[in-house]
């Protein structure tokens, strides 16, 4: 079999956190009992209006969706101070990131991303024959923050795009707007992607302006967080409009189907959903690190703007493999930042943030697992 590069002959994949059935079927537990903090979904669920305008889409389901998905993108243009044809809708924002990897890199060319990072960036980069760099120099193994000047000696001018994702992943600190300047003023012959994809947590606006403002900026959202519906595939990036044609040329001509617009048109409206998630989350994550102070052998890494945070692992004779098993046993799924993410090693996990009494789950399972050891 001839691939178009070498990489396609052994790929890597992306790996999910693990789905509630699964852990309730092997570890025998009660899937109401189980605490699923591995996906950074909604704690509430679907947006109840997006639930009521797909529902209303059924009658649609035989007609071919626009193209471009142009109610969509005339939708978020007026709620974003865009106009539509600077606007690209996509199954979800990785779709978008795909497109963006083949668009506006070559193949051999060189990507730069945060190290670790959201695996998509890197793992589309090398499906697709190009070159992801991370930069681990430019994560504080302290704070886990971006170093936005060790990033900025990263870019080289053979860097054909640039990965900044804030809040940060898997962190979730927050990067300023003047430091998100600085890196898209030291990229001028790159396409500089800012992922916002968690930004509603940070209890900010985001710097969705940013793609108005310079010629080589994309920024990128999702419904797939805040409005809860990660199940439904939908994303969308704003940028200038000559960049937003190219990737028009290179989707699949239907990518998004009449549920996914009409579902993502009606989450915009749904600001009771959105605000009651964004309180719950910052309630959840403000408690969890008053409830992590109880603990010796864990440490919450702080400042997370995200629904999410990571847990460095304090005690020497455990790692995060050992860990990550001991809370599913106990019914708590977080995620394994060894296997998760690429360079975390076996130091860290990642949970999200979610519902007082989830978070009791983690910290109280945490504390349970006896030290340096399997767990029984
Ligand atoms: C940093 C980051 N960007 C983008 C996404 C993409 O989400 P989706 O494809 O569901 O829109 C995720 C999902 O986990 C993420 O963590």
């Amino acid at each position: 079999m001839q691939y178009a590069h070498p990489g396609l002959a052994n790929p890597e994949y992306y790996v999910p956190g693990l789905p509630t059935d699964y852990v309730a079927q092997r570890y025998g537990i009660d899937p109401n009992e189980i605490a699923k903090l591995g996906s950074a979904e909604n704690p509430y669920g679907a947006s109840p209006m997006a639930r009521q305008a797909v529902a209303d889409a059924l009658d649609r389901l035989h007609l071919y969706p626009s193209w471009t998905a142009e109610p969509l993108r005339e939708k978020i243009a007026e709620v974003y101070g865009y106009e539509p044809n600077q606007v690209i809708c996509g199954a979800g924002e990785t779709e978008i990131i795909s497109l963006i990897i083949r668009a506006f890199c070559e193949p051999g060319g060189r990507i730069l991303m945060p190290g670790p990072c959201f695996p998509i960036y890197h793992l589309f980069a090398e499906a697709e024959g190009r070159v992801p760099v991370l930069a681990y120099e430019a994560t504080d193994r302290q704070t886990m923050a971006l170093d936005v000047d060790t990033y900025i000696e990263a870019i080289t001018n053979d860097t054909r795009i640039v990965f900044i994702t804030n809040p940060h992943s898997p962190s979730g600190t927050w990067t300023s707007e003047a430091d998100v300047r600085r890196i898209i003023e030291a990229a001028p012959n790159a396409l500089v992607v800012l992922d916002e994809a968690y930004v509603h947590y940070s209890e900010t606006e985001g710097y969705i302006h940013l793609a108005n403002e310079y010629e080589h900026v994309a920024v990128l959202r999702t419904f797939s967080k805040v409005y809860g519906l990660a199940g439904l595939r939908i994303g969308f990036g704003v940028a200038p409009a000559n960049v937003v044609d190219a990737l028009l040329a290179i989707k699949t001509t239907w990518n998004m189907g009449q549920l996914q617009i009409a579902g993502a048109i009606a989450a915009l409206d749904d600001h009771a959903h959105l605000d009651r998630t964004i309180e719950t989350i910052v309630t959840g994550r403000a408690y969890a690190q008053e409830r992590f102070a109880e603990l010796d052998r864990f440490r919450m890494v702080p400042d997370s703007r995200s629904n999410f945070f990571l847990i460095e692992i304090l005690d020497p004779e455990t790692d995060s493999t050992k860990v990550f098993n001991g809370l599913l046993e106990r019914g708590v799924i977080v995620k394994d930042g060894s296997v998760s993410f690429r360079g975390l090693e076996k130091r860290f996990l990642r949970s999200d943030a979610n519902f007082k009494e989830k978070m009791d789950r983690l910290v109280d399972g945490l504390a349970d697992l006896p030290a340096g050891q399997d767990s029984p």
